[in-house]
């Protein structure tokens, strides 16, 4: 078991990317709490992954939300070793119709929200000596995506914080770090024009889309002790899409 008895936070984890990522920690001896917004989801994704699995709803865009987040948690398992901030959102527009609002969005979802889950999180890894921290960028945020100057903007923003705080966090034997993943099945692809997914598949080098559970796998590695060396890095699962 790669995370035997370890806590860990995975928000955005009734859906999609997060669900597998719960799923696979749960495997591996870990107690997952699925910090989700969407409440119908987070009930029944805690129903399907069993007693190591609980539902806390929490909007990562506001500082209070995060706070009763992290209390509950504190409250409940004790500790906190792992985060994983998984919970992203999209407001595709080309940049001549994108609105403030669209902009805005998704700045405080994508990176204010991960920003106040860690923010909260480390007095608390500090306290039992050290845990991990996984951001989530994107290949639109490594190498830009038409009709996404908001996301792009964030996934690329996550790229910076990781190594910052790495940086600044590496002495207190927290180890931060961060996947970005390449087109992967979920509900976000899905509300994406079927053309233009058909495109990117087709550039893929591996000629498919990411199942979730290829990034949940990466998540775990990057949870687990047999990443302890792998420091600010920012692992690509992408199929290759860029190479
Ligand atoms: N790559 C290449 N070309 C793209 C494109 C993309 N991702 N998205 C749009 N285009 C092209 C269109 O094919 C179109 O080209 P033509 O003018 O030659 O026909 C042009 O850009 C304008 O597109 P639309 O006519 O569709 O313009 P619109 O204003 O009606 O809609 C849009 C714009 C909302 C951005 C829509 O095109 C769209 O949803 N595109 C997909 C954007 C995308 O890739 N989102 C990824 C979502 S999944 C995700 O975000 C996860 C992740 O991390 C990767
Ligand atoms: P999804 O849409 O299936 O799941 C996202 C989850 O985040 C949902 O359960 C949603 O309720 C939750 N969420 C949204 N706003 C929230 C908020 N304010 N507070 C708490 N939870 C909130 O998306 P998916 O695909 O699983 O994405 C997971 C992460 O992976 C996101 O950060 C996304 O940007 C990133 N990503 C996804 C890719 C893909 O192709 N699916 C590619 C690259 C990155």
């Amino acid at each position: 078991m790669r995370l035997n008895n370890k806590v860990a936070i995975i928000t955005g984890a009734a859906n999609g990317i997060g669900y597998a990522a719960a799923e696979r920690f749960i495997e591996e001896g870990a107690f997952v709490f699925i910090a989700d917004f969407d409440d119908k989801a987070g009930i029944v994704a805690a129903q399907q992954l069993g007693q190591n699995a609980t539902f806390i709803q929490v909007d990562v865009a506001s500082r209070e939300s995060v706070k009763h987040l992290v209390i509950a948690v504190i409250e409940q398992a004790g500790r906190i070793d792992i985060l994983v901030n998984n919970a992203g959102i999209t407001r595709d527009a080309m940049l001549t119709k994108m609105t403030e609002d669209q902009f805005q969005q998704v700045l405080d979802v994508n990176l204010t929200g991960v920003f106040h889950c860690t923010q909260e999180v480390i007095p608390h890894m500090v306290a039992v000596g050290g845990g991990k921290i996984i951001n989530t960028s994107s290949v639109s945020g490594v190498y830009g995506n038409v009709g996404q100057t908001n996301y792009a903007a964030t996934k690329a923003a996550i790229v910076g914080m990781t190594k910052t705080w790495a940086k600044e966090l590496g002495r207190k034997g927290i180890n931060v770090n961060a996947v970005a993943p390449g087109f992967t099945e979920t509900d976000m692809v899905k509300k994406m024009p079927e053309n233009i997914l058909a495109q990117m598949r087709s550039i893929v080098p591996l000629q498919r889309l990411g199942t979730p559970r290829d990034i949940a796998n990466a998540y775990l590695f990057l949870a687990s002790d047999e990443a302890s060396y792998v420091h600010g890095h920012t692992l690509h699962v992408d199929g290759a899409i860029m190479m």
